[in-house]
């Protein structure tokens, strides 16, 4: 077996307590700030992951330095608020955030940018920052009728605009918002729903005056007055929900299972998945700590009933559940009755085609699930071990592995490296809660 393949063997109901890694989207943020800012900027709790340390080389590519021993556990990175041309191409790897929220940071430079990554992000949209960053005036260029990376941008002096954003994206938010630091005058997003909101914090964080105005529809208003210039930041990620959510979700899917996670940000846009775990039956604690950022980060301790119950997430919730859609599928394939997403069509965009991938996976393990234009549909009961391809999707890697650990009979997972994308220690958290993982050569891979 080569790492790219997980094995996992039916076990007891997962126990204990775990930490998870930084929070990828703010670790994300954090770097790029520095970037951005005139100074010494320090980063605790960074996510280790292959996404994150793409945003930092890309960073140091365009100019930022950085002053920290590596493994010191804090990234020390001085900015000059200057930035330079890159010499090479900006590999953003398997990242979709690294890609969207840096073409947003070049547009306004005076040289030329070239922004790629791995064969799943080079098939990712692009038009929904193409389209804002032109209207700025950036001379932007993608493959195949602009709509797909790599990406090109002869930056330039950009006019503040206001901008509707197609979807409900946060990192479509984030390009424009950080294009807009750069343009005189006032720059506007209004997002159609309650996409993730760590742009403003962290611009917030980093001293930029932000004007919010919520909308009817669950969306909002974000405007900021340029040019701004961020001051460097110091602060401590808070552990990343969308990494606890597996645990979470296949404690709250087995009677006897109880798992806390701890130190992890409990932002609002963030947890709808705790909401929907509750609304199935699970009990779900929480437990709020010192807030970092504005917001909460606390424990939030799963465990199970009997038995979940199915349900149908309203439409409208995905963006505060956008990431946790895999691991909510552990719980509906455990759940009595019917479980149903719809609205979901960006899911189908992401590291790999979720629905399809996700869908696929179920069905070879035994669930009756079933794929829609739009979401995924599945009766509860019936899991079986088997063989699953995650194709090289990391979220979907992680939910399979999560989900075997309730399976009769062991399961293998293909295309699992994508993991180290995110969280490189996810099979030695799995085991430390009980999980039996069977990689080669020994029983905890990192
Ligand atoms: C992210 C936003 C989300 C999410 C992604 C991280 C971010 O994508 O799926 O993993 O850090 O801004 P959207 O742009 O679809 O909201």
């Amino acid at each position: 077996m080569s790492r790219d393949v997980l094995a996992i063997l039916p076990g007891p109901p997962l126990v204990g307590d775990c930490a998870v890694p930084g929070d990828k989207s703010i670790t994300h943020r954090a770097v790029m700030l520095a970037l951005l800012a005139s100074g010494t900027s320090e980063i605790g709790n960074a996510n280790p992951g292959e996404d994150c340390r793409g945003t930092l080389r890309a960073a140091e590519a365009l100019g930022l330095e950085r002053l920290d021993a590596p493994d010191a556990g804090v990234l020390r990175l001085r900015g000059s608020g200057a930035l330079a041309e890159p010499a090479g191409v900006l590999d953003c790897g398997n990242s979709g955030t690294t890609l969207r929220l840096l073409a947003g940071i070049v547009a306004p430079r005076p040289f030329l940018t070239v922004l790629a990554g791995d064969a799943s992000l080079n098939g990712r949209p692009v038009a929904r920052i193409v389209e804002p960053l032109r209207a700025m005036g950036a001379q932007v260029q993608a493959r195949d009728g602009d709509r797909f990376p790599p990406l090109v941008i002869r930056g330039g002096p950009l006019r503040a605009i206001a901008w509707t954003l197609p979807v409900a994206s946060a990192q479509a938010l984030g390009c424009v918002l950080f294009a807009g630091l750069a343009a005189t005058g006032e720059t506007a997003v209004t997002v159609p729903g309650p996409a993730r909101d760590h742009s403003e914090r962290m611009l917030a964080a980093a001293g930029v005056a932000l004007e919010r105005r919520e909308l009817a529809d669950g969306g909002r208003r974000v405007a900021l007055r340029g040019p701004a210039s961020p001051r460097p930041v110091t602060l401590t990620v808070p552990g990343d929900f969308s990494a606890a959510a597996f645990f979470l979700a296949a404690a709250a899917a087995r009677p006897g299972a109880r798992v806390t996670c701890r130190g992890v940000g409990l932002n609002p846009t963030r947890t709808g998945l705790l909401e929907v775990l509750e609304a199935m039956g699970a009990k779900v604690e929480r437990r709020a700590g010192p807030a970092a950022l504005g917001e909460d980060v606390g424990e939030v301790t799963v465990s199970g009933p009997d038995r979940l119950r199915g349900f149908e997430i309203p439409a409208g919730w995905l963006p505060r559940l956008v990431d946790e859609v895999p691991a909510w599928v552990i719980s509906a394939a455990l759940a009595r009755g019917r479980s149903r997403l719809t609205g979901a069509g960006e899911l189908r965009v992401k590291e790999s085609d979720r629905i399809a991938t996700l869908a696929a996976g179920l069905q070879r393990l035994g669930i009756a699930a079933r794929e829609l234009p739009d979401g995924l549909e599945s009766e509860g009961g019936g899991l079986r071990g088997g063989t699953v391809d995650a194709a090289g999707d990391h979220r979907v890697a992680m939910a399979f592995a999560a989900l075997a650990t309730l399976a009769p009979a062991p399961v293998t997972i293909t295309g699992a490296a994508g993991i180290a994308t995110s969280f490189p220690g996810f099979a030695r958290t799995l085991e430390s809660l009980g999980g039996a993982v069977e990689a080669p050569g020994r029983r905890a891979p990192a």
